[in-house]
């Protein structure tokens, strides 16, 4: 009998691709900013959208996902840290969204709320927190495109890295070969050059970088460059 192989097994080792945080942008130029990471080869633009509810934080709305969507012909990776999201699943995509990423954590009925952003055509993303088991996401890792795996606790740019969310990615990229599943593991949270190698080891394929990339210390050109060749050994891009 020959052995039974899932898709995860036999497909191509997927490109390692990043999605800069437009959180540590200058906000007073955020559209500059978003052409200039879009020039220097991200692949995504992440979009933290925060209610000061789910997280001690507000940041930005439709309104703004808009802005950003003028600026850019890159997909916008939209990130809900918001209660209820579904109240708002609409104006986002209407704004310009290409992802939408939702949390286990804000949403009561999740199966219902992520066939409703398939139902608009988009892509569907579920976030979990730091201290959130893959339990809360297993049920439903067959519908979506995105698995982000929050490596620092919601809410602000700038953060440190928690190791362990590391080894929650790499349970959960053992659980999806194991179960032939396809969605891409977002690590996001405290990327930089010194943690994407781990992230990447660990199984992530889209990186979020929001401080690393949009600093004080270097041009965006610059932290881009360096994110990647740090990268270059385990995978990409
Ligand atoms: C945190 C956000 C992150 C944040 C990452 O709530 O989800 O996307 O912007 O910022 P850095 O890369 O600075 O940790
Ligand atoms: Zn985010």
């Amino acid at each position: 009998m020959s052995e039974q192989r899932t898709p995860a097994e036999t497909g191509p080792t997927p490109r390692v691709k990043v999605a800069p945080s437009v959180l540590s942008a200058d906000f007073s130029r955020l559209g500059e900013h978003v052409a200039e990471v879009t020039r220097a080869g991200a692949d995504y633009i992440h979009v933290d959208v925060m209610d000061g509810h789910f997280v001690p934080n507000i940041t930005m709305g439709p309104v703004v996902v808009e802005g950003i969507r003028a600026s850019t012909h890159l997909p916008l990776n939209v990130h809900l840290q918001i209660e209820e999201p579904d109240r708002f699943i609409s104006d986002f995509i209407k704004a310009g969204a290409d992802h939408i990423i939702i949390h286990s954590e804000a949403c009561l009925h999740l199966h219902r709320v992520i066939h409703q952003i398939k139902d608009e055509g988009v892509q569907v993303g579920i976030a979990i927190n730091p201290g959130t088991s893959l339990a809360a996401i297993e049920e439903v890792l067959c519908y979506v495109d995105i698995a982000l795996v929050g490596t620092v606790n919601p809410g602000f740019g700038g953060q440190k890295l928690i190791p362990e969310a590391l080894d929650k990615a790499a349970r959960l990229k053992d659980i999806l070969k194991e179960r032939g599943f396809g969605p891409e593991i977002q690590a996001d949270g405290g990327i930089n050059a010194d943690t994407a190698p781990a992230a990447v080891r660990s199984g992530a394929t889209i990186l979020v970088a929001g401080s690393a990339i949009f600093n004080k210390v270097e041009s965006v050109e610059a932290a881009m460059k360096r994110l990647k060749d740090s990268i270059a050994d385990v995978g990409g891009p």
